[in-house]
């Protein structure tokens, strides 16, 4: 695959993509999200792949959407264009897909962690929602993935303060499934690949398939809606100071309109 912003390898039955924008620590751009969407489905439609890990630097998972991309955007463009919608064809995979995860899973990529099956994260990971921080909300589906995965007091103050947690508190919060140290992730994570990979794989696609009728039910009206008032942050002189604020490297001074 001849792409800019993800690396993908075939390791027997597992693929692995690597996301790579060092110098944004990974943000997620339209081009990495075209990118990581058309890579993963390639592998989904491979029936010599069995699992799919998706992994980031060791400093960075992904440190959220890409807020140089959006910050001059109005809301009439992030409608047109139903910013982010493009993630659903991820969530489409069919194929287990891993997370390993090391350094900042914040915004967006604390989102696409949780578009993944199993996340296995590093002692130095850290998990959090900080998009209020830029006066936005959640727009890949944090607000709904976090609230089903830690419950409803943890991911409300997450979401309210921007607060972020380290790996310890993301495993007993239940976001994990198993924190290892951090220079063993991606083994970690490739192993458990191969694990999965060496069942059968309509078995496997069929058990992440009722696993996720149990999580997922009603999840798409949520998502959608939650989709919607994120757009409607950009209607706000607000979102433009706080994405601005973060751009220029200060800190931002709300108006509250
Ligand atoms: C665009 C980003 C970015 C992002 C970091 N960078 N995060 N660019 N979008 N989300 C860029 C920085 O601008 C900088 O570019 C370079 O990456 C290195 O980042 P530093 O901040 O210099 O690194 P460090 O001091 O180590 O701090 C790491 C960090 C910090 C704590 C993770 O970068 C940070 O707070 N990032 C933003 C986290 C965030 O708010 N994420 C949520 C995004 S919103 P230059 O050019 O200066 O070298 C989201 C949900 C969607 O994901 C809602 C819309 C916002």
């Amino acid at each position: 695959t001849d792409v800019k912003t993800i690396t993908v390898e075939r390791r027997g039955r597992v693929g692995l993509v690597t996301l790579n924008r060092p110098e944004a620590l990974n943000a997620l751009n339209l081009e990495l999200m075209t990118d990581l969407v058309a890579a993963a489905s390639e592998l989904d439609a491979d029936p010599g792949i069995g699992a799919i890990v998706v992994a980031g630097s060791t400093k960075a998972f992904a440190a959220g959407a890409d807020i140089k991309e959006m910050v001059s955007k109005d809301y009439q463009e992030m409608y047109a264009a139903d910013w982010f919608a493009g993630w659903s064809r991820f969530t489409a995979v069919r194929t287990p897909v891993i997370a390993a995860v090391s350094g900042y899973a914040l915004g967006g990529g604390c989102e696409l962690v949780m578009m993944c099956d199993i996340v296995i994260a590093g002692e130095n990971a850290k998990f959090g929602q900080p998009e209020i921080k830029l006066g936005v909300i959640p727009g890949m589906g944090g607000s709904q993935r976090l609230t089903r995965a830690i419950g409803k007091a943890k991911a409300m103050e997450l979401i309210l303060t921007g607060r972020t947690m380290d790996a310890a508190e993301a495993e007993r919060a239940g976001l994990v499934s198993r924190v290892v140290p951090t220079g063993s992730v991606l083994d970690e994570a490739m192993s458990t690949a191969a694990t999965i990979g060496s069942m059968s794989l309509p078995i496997a696609m069929m058990a992440k398939e009722v696993v996720n009728a149990a999580y997922e039910t009603m999840l798409e009206n949520g998502i959608r809606f939650e989709r919607r008032v994120f757009h409607s942050t950009f209607a706000t002189e607000d979102q433009k100071e706080g994405m601005s604020a973060f751009i220029e490297k200060r800190d931002p001074e709300f108006k509250n309109r």
